[in-house]
Formats: C-alpha cells, sequence, structure tokens
C-alpha cells in the first residue's frame, strides 16, 4: 500500500519527533493536538530541531546556508498542524504518540476506528501496552501495528515494528516501509511486553534506581560507570530523566500489575515520590537531576 498522507496524533516529546521525520521523509502529516497550547508546543520544538539540523548541516559542509534553509522550508510546508480529529479521516497512516494510559489510547482507537477510511492503518508508538488490544479497540484488528521510535526521536536509528497475531502481512510490509523510508533501522518484534528494548532497558533502569535508594553509589557515578565501564552515550540514572519519570513510572507499574511474578519488573519507591513531587525528569527541569533546557545544569 503507498502512503501519502499520515496523522500522528499527540505533538509531545515522542510525538512532535514523528511528526517531524515523517515531513522530513516527504510525507503530508497532520499532528493532531487536543488543545492549542500543546500543538504550539510541539511546532516550535518542531522548529528548533530543524533549526539545529540545518545549522549542523551547514557546519560540516554538506548544505550551503540556502539549501539547508530551503529543506527546512520544505519539511515545515509538509506539516499542518490540526485540533480536529476528522483531518485524520482520509489518512492513509494514522500514528498514535499520546501519553501512556491503556484507557485513553483504546478510547482514542474507538473514535479513529469510527472515523477512517476503512485502509487506514493504525500504529501506537505505546512502549510497553499489549498492541493488539488497541487494534480490538479500533475495530479493525488486522489494520494495527506497533511503530515504537526512540528519543530523541530525530536522532536514534530504530523503530521497533510490532506485529499482532491479526495484522496481516500487507499492513506490516507497508510499517515497515514507512520506518525504512524514515531512514530508520526497523527491527520486527512479536506483541510482547517492552517488545526488544523495553524488555531490556526499562528492567536495566530500575536496577539503577533501586542502587541509588540503596545507597550502593551516587547517580553521577553510577551513570559514570555504565558510560564509562560500558560505553553507553548515557548512564541509566541520567537517561530516566531524558525518557521522563512519569513514562518510566507507568511502564512498570503496568508491567507490574499484569506480571506480578517477574521479579524484573519492580518499581523502586524513589521513582514513586519524584512522580508525586512532579520531578519528572528533563521535561520539568528536574528529576534525578537538575537541567536547564536539554542539558544537565
Ligand atoms: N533534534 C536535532 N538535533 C538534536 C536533537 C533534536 N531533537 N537532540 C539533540 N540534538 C543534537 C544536539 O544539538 C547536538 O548537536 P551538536 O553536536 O551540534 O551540539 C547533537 O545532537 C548531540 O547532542 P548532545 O551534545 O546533547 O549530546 P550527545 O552527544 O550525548 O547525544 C544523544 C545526545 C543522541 C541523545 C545521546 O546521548 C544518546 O544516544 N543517548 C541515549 C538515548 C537513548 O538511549 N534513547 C532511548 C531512550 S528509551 C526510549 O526512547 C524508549 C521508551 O519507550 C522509553
Amino acid at each position: 500500500m503507498e502512503l501519502k498522507k499520515i496523522g500522528v496524533v499527540g505533538c509531545g516529546l515522542m510525538g512532535h519527533g514523528i511528526v517531524q521525520i515523517a515531513a522530513q521523509a516527504g510525507f503530508q502529516v497532520f499532528a493532531f493536538e487536543a488543545k492549542q497550547e500543546f500543538l504550539d508546543k510541539g511546532l516550535a520544538r518542531i522548529e528548533k530541531s530543524l533549526s539545529k539540523m540545518a545549522a549542523k548541516s551547514v557546519e560540516k559542509g554538506k548544505a550551503s546556508a540556502e539549501d539547508a534553509e530551503k529543506g527546512a522550508a520544505e519539511t515545515r510546508a509538509r506539516i499542518t498542524g490540526t485540533l480536529d480529529q476528522k483531518d485524520l479521516a482520509d489518512c492513509d497512516l494514522v500514528i498514535e504518540a499520546i501519553i501512556e494510559d491503556l484507557d485513553l489510547k483504546k478510547q482514542l482507537y474507538k473514535e479513529l476506528g469510527a472515523i477512517c477510511k476503512p485502509e487506514t492503518i493504525f500504529a501506537t508508538n505505546t512502549s510497553s501496552f499489549p498492541v493488539a488490544e488497541m487494534g480490538e479497540a479500533s475495530g479493525r484488528p488486522e489494520r494495527m501495528v506497533g511503530l515504537h521510535f526512540f528519543n530523541p526521536v530525530q536522532l536514534m536509528r530504530l523503530v521497533e515494528v510490532v506485529r499482532t497475531e491479526k495484522t496481516t502481512d500487507e499492513v506490516f510490509a507497508t510499517a515497515k516501509s514507512f520506518g525504512e523510508a524514515t531512514r530508520k533501522v526497523p527491527v520486527a518484534c512479536k506483541d510482547t511486553p517492552g517488545f526488544v528494548v523495553n524488555r531490556l532497558l526499562v528492567p536495566y533502569m530500575v536496577q539503577s534506581l533501586l542502587m541509588l535508594e540503596r545507597g550502593d553509589a551516587t547517580a553521577a557515578d553510577i551513570d559514570a560507570a555504565m558510560q564509562f565501564g560500558c560505553g553507553h552515550p548515557m548512564g541509566p540514572i541520567t537517561l530516566t530523566d531524558y525518557v521522563g519519570l512519569d513514562t518510566t513510572l507507568s511502564i512498570v507499574e503496568g508491567w507490574v500489575e499484569r506480571y506480578p511474578n517477574e521479579p524484573a519488573f519492580a518499581i523502586p519507591e524513589i521513582l514513586r515520590t519524584k512522580v508525586k513531587e512532579g520531578k519528572l525528569g528533563r521535561k520539568t527541569g528536574e528529576g534525578f537531576y537538575k537541567w536547564d533546557g536539554d542539558k544537565k545544569a
């Protein structure tokens, strides 16, 4: 199936990046948000990222200033922000990137199933919820996949393409080709908790927080250990701030509820406390570290 028009629901941390890479790949993109202020924030993030990338390609001698600005302008022109869900009705692919709340996601899929054309493929960017349940809620489980991107979407090369038992070969192949068109490396995964990356990564982040909680080492030392001992670009505690403490908590809470006998799924008290205090990481300026915009303060 040929994709031309892409809808993205949610223009937050992940959604704005998905809007941007889809537009950079030449698709016409509708970015849907529930409120104008969220949409404005998401579009402003895209603007910032496009300027950064244009400046970088000039600096590296990959493009002239004129060509870099032309490329950014073309990307910008392919993006339409909207508060009207009906603008998604004739999209070929709708990717949902709203908060990690399964009930909210199911409600959204029910609404999308009712308004979108029959051929529309639905994709969720969920980090950890069962894709199949969203497919059932949409009323077209055979046209449902997971397209799980990584933060920051503009830079991370991977996309997990998740197929449920009902996803058709055509839908899976189309979703994979979308991933390739956005210049990501697609990996195929079954509809399992956390797919490949988060099944490995989140328990690792949890262990680092339990270590901090026990006082085994400081946050800075745990991070330095993994950065310099294992060559990771950032340590697990910085990464938790980067991903968002609320997102991390909602992933593990969901797992603990569904799989109470899996010892790798645990909820560090320190994570609950920070989230209660509204310290959600980089996006709120404080988590386990203090942040000044995109950088640690
Ligand atoms: N758009 C455009 N450019 C961006 C950008 C964005 N959104 N974010 C960063 N950049 C640019 C920076 O401006 C910087 O450019 P300069 O070199 O010109 O200054 C460049 O990218 C490198 O960034 P930084 O200097 O800030 O730092 P860095 O070299 O450490 O790279 C990083 C940043 C790519 C994020 C790297 O630290 C990294 O790979 N970290 C690990 C990230 C990771 O593990 N992500 C997965 C999270 S898990 C997840 O997403 C799944 C889930 O469901 C929970």
